[in-house]
């Protein structure tokens, strides 16, 4: 009879055992493995907690045979369970690791690198030549004394030069610079009687102009140079070697006498037409040449306004503006790409 009683009660373990065993097998997530726990283990209703709740239930003697057995089983589901929640953890591990995973041996995305806009380029290209032979590079003031930039420049009021220069006048005497020659007065006069004088002033300059060659804010570099026995021929070959060192080494000049208040002799200088090499086509409109700056022999009133005395020293000066030299260098037919920021643009240079 107590034989009996035992068998079925490890029978009874024996089921519990391996259908806990089949479950756990099943198991999917922590969820169902606690659902398990709670079914086989759990201290409210669970199958074994209850089967070794009746333990007392057994004759004394059977009792530690019985216990025995139902704790082994009870052991042995824990330990299942255990090792089913590390291994469904591991896999959940492995999954998060895989979706992390990073492929370093993937190309990465380009970054577009940005680079120095084209009027940038060119001034300095421009400053580089005048560098290299022994030019001092300095700025000076946009907004600026009419003083400056017209009446030491030997351009008094009612001047019809001041026509040519539609100025933005911001009162009191002061304009935005209409060009970068003021700064052949100022730096004379920081630098009287001191010579040699050599010097490029790259910079901002402002007219009320608007078209596809004129750009109310536009950009030049002003040249002086002063000392004893400076002549035309030297402005000559500054400023071939300026334009072969920026066009080309196949690149002629040519001086057309012209007039600017401020220089006397003065001249208008050209390029050849860096689209058709001289022979002549429509940028060009057919002469082979394209005009790229302005410039002369220092007036003696522009000497004598800087500190200097026209009867000892003499001094050539140029001006030329950027945009019309990057112009040419790149063949750009309208100046106001310059100025809109277009991607497709810039990024050509
Ligand atoms: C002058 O400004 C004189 N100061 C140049 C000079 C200096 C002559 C020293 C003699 C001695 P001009 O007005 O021509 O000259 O202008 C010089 C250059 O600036 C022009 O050849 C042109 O390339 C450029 N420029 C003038 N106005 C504009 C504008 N609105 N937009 C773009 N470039 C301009």
């Amino acid at each position: 009879m107590d034989s009996d009683r035992l068998g079925r009660w490890e029978t009874r373990l024996a089921q519990i055992h391996s259908s806990a065993l089949a479950e756990i097998e099943q198991a999917g997530d922590e969820k169902a493995i606690e659902a398990i726990r709670q079914r086989y283990l759990g201290r409210r209703g669970g199958e074994l907690t209850l089967m070794l709740r009746s333990l007392g239930e057994l004759p004394a003697e059977l009792r530690p045979r019985a216990g025995q057995a139902a704790n082994e089983i009870k052991n042995a589901i824990e330990e299942a369970l255990e090792t089913r929640a590390a291994g469904l953890a591991d896999v959940a591990r492995q999954r998060r690791l895989a979706a992390e995973a990073v492929d370093v041996t993937l190309p990465g995305w380009p970054i577009p690198a940005g680079h120095r806009h084209p009027i940038s380029i060119v001034r300095a290209e421009i400053e580089d030549f005048f560098v290299s032979l022994g030019y001092d590079v300095v700025s000076g003031p946009e907004t600026e004394y009419d003083y400056f930039n017209f009446e030491a420049l030997n351009i008094p009021a009612e001047h019809p030069a001041r026509d040519m220069h539609d100025s933005f006048y911001l009162g009191e005497g002061a304009l935005l610079r209409t060009h970068t020659s003021p700064m052949q007065i100022r730096y004379m006069l920081a630098h009287a009687p001191g010579l040699p004088i050599r010097v490029v002033v790259p910079g901002r300059t402002y007219r009320r102009d608007d078209d596809a060659t004129h750009s109310p804010m536009f950009h030049q570099v002003e040249g002086l140079v002063v000392g004893e026995g400076v002549s035309m021929g030297d402005l000559k070959g500054t400023l071939l070697a300026l334009a072969r060192a920026i066009f080309g080494e196949n690149t002629a000049i040519r001086m057309r006498p012209s007039y600017f208040p401020f220089t006397e002799p003065s001249a208008e200088v050209d390029v050849t037409c860096t689209v058709c090499g001289g022979t002549g086509c429509r940028t060009c409109k057919g002469t082979g040449w394209l005009e790229v700056l302005g410039a002369g022999m220092v007036h003696p009133q522009v000497l004598r306004n800087g500190g200097y005395d026209p009867e000892r020293v003499s001094g050539f000066a140029f001006g030329l503006g950027i945009e019309r030299m990057a112009m040419l260098k790149y063949g750009i037919e309208d100046l106001r790409h310059f100025y809109v920021n277009d991607w497709r643009f810039l990024s050509q240079f």
